[in-house]
């Protein structure tokens, strides 16, 4: 669902606050934290999808690392995960146990469990999971603390959505597919295990609505501004040849209008068309997003070349009210 819309669904809710929910719905965070006691909180999410690629397995492995990766966004250690699924009654047995099989064989590779799950019948499949995790509530990366002076750094390339699409249209090179494949496999652990050494500002996960839409998402609830060098963020292979050629997913104009509503991101002339695609591409199980100080930033930076992750700087926090992309 759009960013607009459901900001607007929500609104109208009345969901009571509670003492325990440290980051509720009114924070409209990643996941939802919830203390235990003083040192330990519950951070938990859910999400699902329909099937991004034509392999069960690794669509059932690539909806378990996009659920978890909202946990690895807050700073939590998922533990317990519970399946849901919508299947078709058509739909083969063997191809169902293969897509719960592998989105229990990425929870377990996160260190956590699939203690179970729920299925119901669906026309169009459907997979995905409840994560808990445990975190400590002193150290909980939320959206809202971007300070100006911050550096943006990502942890993935972008461009899943627009690789995925040209496979739905059959117009995908192997290559850019498996590229793609291989960066949505990839859980968010090790890139929030590496964050947890140094000091971290704000952070999220880059998703549904694009690597602006969730830029955003930290610029509005920091009541800060980003300036994003569209040069600069890392693409996957092949994700500008399909934007130039406009093999667009659906959302990828939702989330465009969304982020440019009443003029709150503005490109620079030269960021061209597909650049803009680009950014606003919906991602699946993306990378992470972290706002912090450049000291902290560099360290970072080091810490994962080190450890063979990947990090790039792709911006920077100002005191302002809007998105600026350059070049
Ligand atoms: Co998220
Ligand atoms: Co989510």
């Amino acid at each position: 669902m759009g960013p607009g819309a459901l900001t607007q669904i929500l609104s109208a809710l009345r969901l009571p606050a509670h003492p325990a929910l440290l980051v509720g719905p009114a924070a409209s965070d990643d996941a939802v934290v919830y203390r235990l006691d003083e040192h330990t909180a519950l951070v938990q999410t859910v999400d699902f999808f329909p099937p991004i690629v034509d392999d069960p397995y690794t669509y059932g492995a690539i909806a378990a690392a996009n659920a978890l990766s909202d946990v690895y966004a807050m700073g939590g250690r998922p533990i317990l995960a519970l399946a849901i699924a919508g299947f078709p009654e058509t739909l083969e047995p063997e191809v169902m146990s293969a897509i719960l099989q592998g989105g229990a064989d990425k929870v377990a590779e996160a260190g956590a469990v699939v203690g179970g799950g729920h299925t119901v019948v669906d026309q169009e499949p459907k997979y995905g999971l409840c994560v808990t995790g445990l975190i400590d509530p002193a150290r909980v990366t939320t959206r809202s603390g971007a300070q100006p002076g911050d550096i943006l750094l990502l942890t993935k390339p972008i461009g899943t959505g627009l690789v995925t699409t040209a496979l739905k249209r059959r117009a995908v090179d192997p290559a850019h597919l498996e590229a793609a494949v291989t960066s949505m496999l990839r859980l968010n652990r090790h890139a929030a295990e590496l964050a947890r050494h140094v000091e971290v500002h704000a952070a999220t996960d880059i998703t549904g609505f694009g690597l602006l839409g969730h830029a955003a998402e930290i610029a509005r609830q920091s009541g800060v501004g980003l300036r994003i060098a569209a040069g600069r963020v890392p693409l996957l292979p092949g994700a500008l040849t399909y934007a130039e050629a406009r093999i667009a997913p659906g959302g990828l104009t939702r989330n465009m209008e969304f982020v440019a509503r009443d003029g709150y991101t503005q490109y620079t002339a030269g960021v061209s068309e597909a650049y803009r695609l680009l950014l606003n591409d919906p991602q699946t199980s993306g990378g992470l997003l972290f706002a912090l100080p450049p000291s902290a930033a560099a360290d970072l930076q080091r810490l994962c070349a080190d450890a063979g992750q990947g990090c790039w700087p792709v911006g920077e926090v100002f005191a302002g009210n809007r998105i600026e992309v350059q070049e």
